[in-house]
């Protein structure tokens, strides 16, 4: 396992062990073997620079990013030198065997990546991933010894909003995976709270609305582990850019941002490190 996950998920800032922020982007079906040079060196460059680090592995922070899958054996090798980690946007469910056009873990694992989405929106309905298919997915990196961290994706549509079922369902999100694992299987995880009417549609949760349900998930683990939930790092995504990342990012619960289109552009990725640079250091 590679210094900065390891760094991560003991939770070991350099000088205590409030938990870290991760700026994870997810860059969805985008990009290319250039867009991944040029996005990977860039945002090191930036990120180094805005932290006044010579020594690279000091950052106060961390940084994921999640290009699709013919990339991500040249981002871990972009990425290595720089201590920015590497994740895949799904996995398979099962270890091997005849699944035409699915990648397995230990695959994922081989070629160096950290991390996987687990359970994002886009997978839940477009390809109709199941809450049980989410669970399986999420255990199978259990199972694996979480050596690739599942990031699971939680979060209600607008309709759900609406009719005020946002906890009900984050909450019904998270107990099919917690019965499938049980808590102790999030002991090596990240969760990301999308909610899907803010993703993709410049439309952002006020950082209340965000602060409410991160508050609420991690209410929700303490009452099964309390170390557990004090430590898993809880990302908000859905519209975050540069210009709304430290209103999000201040909240107590709030530990980093999942990013799609902002993730694409080295100015507003490495803006948003900047942001997580700048507010790591009021949380040790
Ligand atoms: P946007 O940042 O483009 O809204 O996407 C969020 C997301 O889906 C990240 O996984």
């Amino acid at each position: 396992m590679r210094y900065a996950n390891i760094r991560a998920h003991l939770n070991l800032s350099k000088e205590g062990l409030m938990r870290r922020f991760l700026v994870a982007g997810n860059w969805k079906m985008h990009g290319s073997s250039e867009m991944t040079a040029d996005l990977i060196s860039g945002v090191a460059r930036r990120a180094f620079d805005a932290a006044s680090l010579s020594e690279k592995r000091a950052l106060a922070y961390d940084i994921l990013v999640c290009p699709p899958a013919p990339f991500l054996v040249q981002a871990v090798h972009d990425a290595d030198a720089q201590y920015i980690s590497v994740g895949a946007q799904n996995v398979s469910q099962y270890d091997s065997g005849a699944y035409t056009g699915e990648v397995s873990l230990a695959m994922l694992a081989e070629v160096g990546c950290e991390y996987v989405l687990i359970g994002h929106s886009e997978r839940r309905e477009i390809f109709g991933e199941s809450d049980q298919v989410i669970a399986q997915k999420f255990a199978a990196c259990v199972g694996f010894g979480s050596e690739v961290i599942p990031l699971l994706c939680i979060g209600e549509t607008l309709s759900q909003r609406k009719s005020g079922d946002t906890e009900k369902v984050v909450a019904a999100q998270l107990d099919a995976v917690l019965n499938e694992v049980g808590i102790e299987g999030f002991a090596k995880a990240v969760i990301a709270y999308e909610p899907v009417w803010a993703i993709g549609t410049g439309e952002t949760a006020s950082p209340e609305q965000a602060q409410e349900v991160h508050a609420f998930i991690r209410n929700k683990l303490r009452g099964l582990d309390k170390p557990i939930a004090e430590k898993i790092q809880i990302l908000y995504g859905g519209s975050v850019k540069p210009a709304n990342a430290e209103e999000l990012f201040a909240q107590e619960d709030i530990d980093g941002g999942l990013i799609g289109g902002a993730s694409l552009k080295v100015d507003s990725f490495a803006g948003i490190c900047e942001v997580a640079q700048r507010l790591s250091h009021d949380r040790v």
